[in-house]
């Protein structure tokens, strides 16, 4: 499909948005005022373009330079995250959703102490939650002790369903992975696109995974970047790359992660420039309003920080 046919073909699937959806109430009284995670939500458009790899290897990176790290399976029918970790959960957000669980009695360990939400596979209602069920589980995650992470990451569906976009919204930060093919690109402008009109997002960061070079991935970068940039009026920062390396599937199909079985392949390397540049990067300073998980913890801190609302 060429590229006026895959942005008509999104455009008319494109679901409504979350709008209208602020008025939670602020924190409770006698909560815990610690420092809520950085939120970072991983999306793409297309599907198999290396989300759950980048998830999976950078928070395994980020974990082991000191970062405490959730990782949240937002592929919410199709769970993938547990499979490429060789993880077994027992619960998932089946049953929290289902109010069987709590969010913390979901949670499992991962590599290098890394925590994990599991999703649930082959349950279509997952993927095609209802709003209300969206909102609940958004709810469930807030009640989480924000304090206890430095961030988490969100591994979403491939497409442009509510589910991905929601949580991609609800993130204080997206970071949207595209290879070097031609419909992952205009895949990843379509996703901006309908982030952009549905749910008023400006900013965007774009990883370029499967690089043959450092040169293509700058080159991706810079065709996507005139589009939205022109077409879109948003603004998109580059994350980098990672290159292509056949360690990658042959980590994924021992169900390890390439940046722990072959901590020196391209592939890794990468992974870890990119752990080492979100550790670097300062965490944005207020939330950037819509519904966000951790949204109360985020209004208490920043009621409470100098020149917030609460001074
Ligand atoms: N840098 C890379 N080099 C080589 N192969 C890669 C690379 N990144 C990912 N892959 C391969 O691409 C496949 C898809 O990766 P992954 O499952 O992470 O994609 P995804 O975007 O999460 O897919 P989905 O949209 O289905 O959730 C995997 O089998 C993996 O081995
Ligand atoms: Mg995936």
């Amino acid at each position: 499909m060429d590229q006026a046919g895959t942005l008509r073909k999104l455009a008319a699937d494109g679901p409504e948005g979350l709008q209208g959806e602020r008025e939670l109430p602020l924190a409770e009284p006698g909560r815990p005022r610690s420092r809520p995670p950085r939120v970072i939500a991983v999306s793409s458009g297309k599907g198999g373009v290396g989300k759950t790899n980048v998830v999976a290897n950078v928070a395994c990176a980020l974990a082991r330079l000191g970062r405490r790290v959730l990782i949240l399976d937002a592929d919410l029918g199709l769970a993938n995250l547990d499979v490429l970790l060789g993880l077994a959960p027992r619960f998932t957000l089946a049953h929290v959703i289902a109010g069987e669980k709590t969010i913390e009695e979901i949670l499992v360990p991962g590599p290098a102490g890394v925590e994990i939400l599991p999703a649930a596979s082959g349950v279509q209602e997952l993927a095609e939650l209802q709003e209300p069920q969206r909102l609940a589980l958004l709810r469930e995650l807030d009640r989480l002790d924000g304090g206890r992470y430095d961030l988490l990451l969100i591994d979403t569906a491939a497409g442009i369903s509510s589910n991905v976009l929601t949580f991609s919204a609800a993130a204080q930060e997206i970071l949207v992975v595209a290879s070097p093919e031609p419909t992952s690109i205009t895949d990843a402008y379509a996703l901006m696109k309908v982030l952009a009109a549905k749910h008023r997002e400006r900013h965007f960061r774009l990883l370029v995974n499967s690089a043959a070079d450092p040169r293509e991935g700058k080159e991706v970068y810079r065709k996507l970047s005139l589009a939205v940039d022109r077409f879109l009026h948003v603004s998109l920062d580059y994350a980098g790359y990672v290159l292509h390396d056949e360690y990658v599937p042959q980590a994924v199909r021992q169900q390890r992660l390439v940046v722990e079985l072959y901590p020196y392949a391209r592939a890794s390397r990468c992974f870890l420039a990119l752990a080492r540049q979100v550790a670097d990067r300062p965490a944005p300073s207020a939330p950037k309003g819509g519904l966000q998980i951790f949204w109360r913890q985020l209004a208490t801190q920043a009621a409470e920080a100098p020149g917030g609302r609460g001074t």
